[in-house]
């Protein structure tokens, strides 16, 4: 079987990890901070703050910058981007999407709300000019867990907003195993999200503000270290994959991407006729496609909406992924755009 994704781990990740069984300093140390440095250096801001995972990244930075009442975000996306909001006691509200682009459609922006979740989704960066302007005072959180080194203009994801969230779980374009980071230009918010993944504490066992633990530790620091040194080289891998299937699929539409967005593949998701047929095909001919999302999260139960969103309920009845990860062999490649040939 082709997966549909394969963390590219190497010799590298794994002497960086015996450095730290070595040292025995597992827990949140100097290597966090030094992943913290080198992550906020890459995306272009001032602070980053590592967490355990992508959702509690999202949940850290609504928490913190005092998210209350009405969200707007896609329904287009990963649970996360919702349910983050319901745990800091916020109400998503969804906004449709584009249908070239699948992100949000920026022209539908409207209405009344305190913070705004753009997702840059399947690695493709959001138009965030008009985002940030039409969000006015509202929050903008970007999450950016599907879009590591994905650009607008010449910024990176996560530059854009308040704050962003970013996910390092094994299928992404970089991991740590689980792994998260929140990204923000704003140093109160850095340092109140220090203390809230810290039990609050400035000095031990002084505990003067509301906090818990959400460390990431020197392990997952250390193979992350490693692994955004290698990023440049994995999207440019995921890009030349792209431009492959761009080139040669036959009978489907394959991804668009907006002028002024730069896409680095964290899925190469095309749309397509008879799409669960087609999904079928290519599972019985060892490739692992996959249908990110088949229930938009207006329509999961745990959300419950009553808002009527057409394209992004016309989209998820369309759109179907293919394996794009760097350590795809052209023989995979080619026996993917093959069988799809083959299908029609
Ligand atoms: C768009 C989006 N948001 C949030 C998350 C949550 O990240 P994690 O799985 O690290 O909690 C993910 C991860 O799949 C995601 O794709």
């Amino acid at each position: 079987m082709i997966p549909i994704a394969k963390p590219m781990l190497g010799k590298e990740e794994l002497k960086a990890v015996k450095k730290v069984f070595d040292s025995g300093m597992l827990a949140q140390g100097d290597i966090v901070e030094k992943f913290e440095e080198k992550f906020a250096k890459y995306i272009g801001v001032d602070y980053a703050v590592a967490t355990t995972n992508g959702t509690q990244a999202l949940i850290m930075a609504m928490h913190c910058l005092g998210i209350k009442g009405k969200v707007a975000m896609p329904s287009f996306s990963f649970i996360s981007t919702a349910t983050s909001a319901l745990a800091v006691g916020a109400k998503p509200y969804f906004i449709d999407i584009d249908e070239r682009t699948f992100n949000i459609d920026a022209s539908k922006i409207k209405g009344k709300f305190n913070a705004i979740i753009p997702v840059h989704l399947y690695g493709q960066a959001c138009d965030m000019d008009t985002i940030v302007k039409k969000a006015g005072r509202a929050k903008v959180i970007e999450d950016a867990c599907q879009a590591h080194g994905a650009l607008w203009k010449k910024k990176k994801a996560g530059s854009f907003g308040d704050a962003a969230a970013f996910s390092f779980y094994p299928t992404k374009n970089m991991t740590t195993g689980e792994g998260g980071m929140v990204t923000t230009n704003d140093r109160k918010l850095a340092e109140r999200m220090r203390l809230f993944r810290n039990h609050g504490q400035k000095r031990r066992y002084l505990h003067e503000y509301e906090g818990y633990n959400f460390r990431m530790t020197n392990i997952a620091a250390a193979i992350g270290l490693v692994q955004l040194k290698k990023l440049p080289k994995f999207n440019k891998q995921r890009q030349k994959n792209a431009k492959y299937y761009d080139k040669h699929l036959e009978g489907v539409e394959t991804p668009f991407v907006l002028k002024g967005a730069t896409h680095v593949y964290h899925q190469y998701t095309i749309k397509a006729k008879r799409r669960n047929a087609l999904l079928n095909h290519l599972r019985s001919n060892g490739i692992g496609a996959t249908v990110y999302y088949p229930i938009p999260i207006h329509k999961q139960p745990i959300i419950h909406s009553k808002q009527k969103l057409p394209v992004t309920e016309k989209v998820c009845k369309q759109v179907l992924s293919l394996p794009v990860y760097p350590g795809l062999k052209r023989s995979e490649l080619r026996h993917i755009v093959e069988t799809i040939s083959t299908f029609w």
